[in-house]
């Protein structure tokens, strides 16, 4: 089968500062996109635990991390990777994210 990316506009650059995340919708799926000292990351917006979203955790910026807001599980946002979970191979889905103009998009497939 074949797969194609698509981009899905998240919205425009001034609209996602340094520190703060945003969700997005995007092929059925809820994805979360952070700015973290000015680079853009991507992931599932639903925690892998419970199912709380992700895009209004605790940013750790230092670490590049958010922890989920209902029962404390973190996750790598370069990764995916939760950093709570028992098992130590544990992701979640990321995305590339890039800017074109002054828009961020997520691709998603
Ligand atoms: S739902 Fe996220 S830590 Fe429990």
């Amino acid at each position: 089968m074949e797969t194609t990316s698509h981009s899905i506009k998240v919205c425009k650059v001034s609209e996602l500062l340094d520190g703060q995340s945003k969700c997005v919708q995007a092929n059925g799926k809820d994805i979360a996109v952070f700015n973290i000292k000015g680079k853009l990351y991507a992931i599932d917006n639903i925690c892998i635990h419970a199912g709380g979203t992700l895009n209004d955790g605790a940013i750790d910026e230092e670490k590049c991390q958010v922890t989920c807001n209902w029962h404390g599980w973190g996750y790598d946002l370069a990764t995916g990777k939760c950093i709570t979970h028992p098992r130590q191979d544990v992701f979640t889905g990321t995305y590339p994210v890039k800017v074109q103009g002054d828009e961020i998009f997520v691709e998603v497939k």
